[in-house]
């Protein structure tokens, strides 16, 4: 093996180790405080919930962790909505139906876990969720961000 691939598997190796499954970086900031604030929030908690799925842990803490998140994914998808109609942002249909579409597929994994407890969780599931979340964030939700700070609810200073 090269230099370069034995460099690059170490890292793999030390990434799956040590690195977050979502890791939160400055690129995601959509500069309106409270919803940056929320989406590290979210990604602190998917992670938790990630390692619990990860290490099967016992049934009810991976039902109340599943049930958590996706409490709280609606109440930022509503945040963000208020947001967006407050400002009126001229995606907001658009964006509503992408988190709808989330919700329903985020009640579909719990309902397949809650019928299913060994539910298969590994790398192609992790993947799914993590383009979920971040491609949602890096899209539409930075479209939306650049859109509400830029245009003050009118009225208002
Ligand atoms: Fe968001
Ligand atoms: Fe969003």
């Amino acid at each position: 093996m090269s230099e370069a691939g034995a460099a690059n598997r170490g890292r793999a190796g030390k990434k799956a180790m040590s690195e977050p499954f979502l890791e939160w970086k400055t690129v995601y900031r959509l500069g309106v405080e409270m919803l940056d604030y929320e989406h590290q929030d979210l990604f602190a908690r998917l992670n938790e919930l990630n390692e619990e799925l990860l290490r099967h842990d016992e049934r009810e803490k991976i039902e109340a962790g599943l049930g958590e998140v996706y409490a709280r994914l609606q109440a930022h998808f509503a945040l963000e909505e208020r947001f967006m109609r407050e400002h009126k942002f001229p995606g907001y249909a658009e964006h509503k139906a992408e988190h709808d579409q989330l919700l329903d597929d985020f009640m579909e994994f719990m309902l397949r876990f809650e019928r299913d407890a060994t539910l298969s969780y590994g790398e192609p599931e992790q993947a799914t969720l993590k383009h979920w979340v971040v491609d949602h964030v890096l899209t539409s939700d930075l479209e939306m961000g650049r859109f509400v700070a830029s245009h003050p609810i009118s009225g208002k200073p």
